[in-house]
């Protein structure tokens, strides 16, 4: 299979998803740090678009100095987004204007969120309630920001009686594409998500729709376009359990099995996930508390032995302590970052 022959998703304003595989947004994951790891453990053109986790705008439109830094260190090779969610347009609009000017390839509106401090303020998944003014939102957006604007949406809030309403208010608004989150917000992150529904937002809307939830391996991920005719597929949790579902997803496609991954190599993946987190000035606790939490995802696809070491390791509280005790695990002692 030929690096053309796989799904992409033109944007518009020369900005690709190519191939149509992209790393979902998820906050307190996908930081700087681990989305530019996904970018770069991935072979190239294996991951087709990454952006940021949820931007609250509020009460001001964000500087583009913060963005900038939510954003990290520009990348040709991969466009990479801003996500973006209020409730207030102009403030979105000029939030998306900023996050343009400082780089970011397309803006992302999130209609999703179903955190209760997020839906009592009538933002993320409480506006799938009012898709009126959902469509206002996207429309004052993709008015007034130079980069394309993409849209992701749950299925509804308690029942997705409205799921083609929103999706056509989305392309009526200029939504350059959209993602379907396939749960509904009451759903919380359930498993599995009701990929039906991403096969009713395809028969609904003329732009491409990506489809998310539970795509979690490779096989996963085609059944999904399969199942749905979607456009792209949205990865979330899968990325965290197999950083590199993405590369494994395109060799498949070629016919070729997914490259082996020693204890040896995810180690050292996690070391160098916490070189970069060191590098942008973590402090060492909160990268540890990163480390766990992919270190548990790791062990839960496999990657990781699900040992007594794992649990030691689990238990440390500082990045010594917590390397010191998995080199035990992997056959490699020396896993204390340098
Ligand atoms: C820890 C966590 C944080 C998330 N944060 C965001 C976010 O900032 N923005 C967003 O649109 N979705 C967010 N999501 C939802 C994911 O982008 C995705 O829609 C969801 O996890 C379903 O995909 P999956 O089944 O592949 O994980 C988050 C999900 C998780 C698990």
């Amino acid at each position: 299979m030929t690096w053309s022959s796989l799904p992409r998703i033109d944007l518009g304003r020369g900005v690709h998803f190519a191939p149509a595989l992209l790393l979902a947004p998820m906050e307190g994951v996908t930081d700087p740090a681990f989305r530019g790891l996904i970018l770069d453990c991935n072979a190239a053109g294996s991951v087709g678009a990454a952006c940021t986790e949820f931007l609250r705008v509020s009460q001001l439109a964000l500087p583009a100095r913060r963005i900038a830094e939510e954003l990290g260190p520009a990348r040709r090779d991969v466009p990479v987004g801003v996500q973006l969610m209020g409730n207030d347009a102009a403030l979105l609009a000029a939030s998306a204007v900023h996050a343009a000017s400082v780089g970011a390839a397309y803006v992302d509106l999130n209609f999703g969120c179903p955190a209760p401090r997020v839906f009592q303020h009538c933002a993320g998944s409480a506006l799938l309630e009012d898709p009126p003014r959902l469509e206002r939102l996207v429309a004052a957006v993709a008015a007034a920001c130079p980069a394309p604007v993409t849209v992701k949406l749950r299925a509804g809030v308690r029942d997705d009686a409205r799921l083609e309403e929103l999706v056509q208010r989305a392309e009526q608004a200029g939504a350059a594409a959209l993602t379907l989150h396939a749960r509904l917000r009451i759903e919380s992150y359930e498993h599995p998500a009701d990929w039906s529904r991403i096969a009713r937002a395809v028969r609904a809307t003329r732009i491409p729709v990506i489809g998310n939830g539970s795509a979690d391996t490779p096989q996963r991920v085609d059944a999904l376009f399969a199942a749905t005719g979607c456009a792209g597929v949205m990865v979330g949790r899968g990325a965290l359990q197999n950083p590199w579902l993405f590369e494994d997803w395109r060799r498949a496609r070629a016919g070729s099995p997914p490259r082996r991954r020693s204890p040896a190599a995810v180690f050292a993946w996690l070391r160098e996930y916490a070189g970069r987190m060191q590098a942008r000035g973590a402090p060492d606790r909160a990268a540890v508390g990163r480390l766990k939490q992919a270190a548990k995802a790791l062990a839960r696809s496999g990657l990781l032995p699900a040992s007594d070491v794992l649990r030691k390791a689990l238990r440390e509280t500082d990045l010594e302590g917590f390397f010191a005790a998995l080199g035990g695990a992997s056959g490699c002692p020396s896993m204390v970052p340098r």
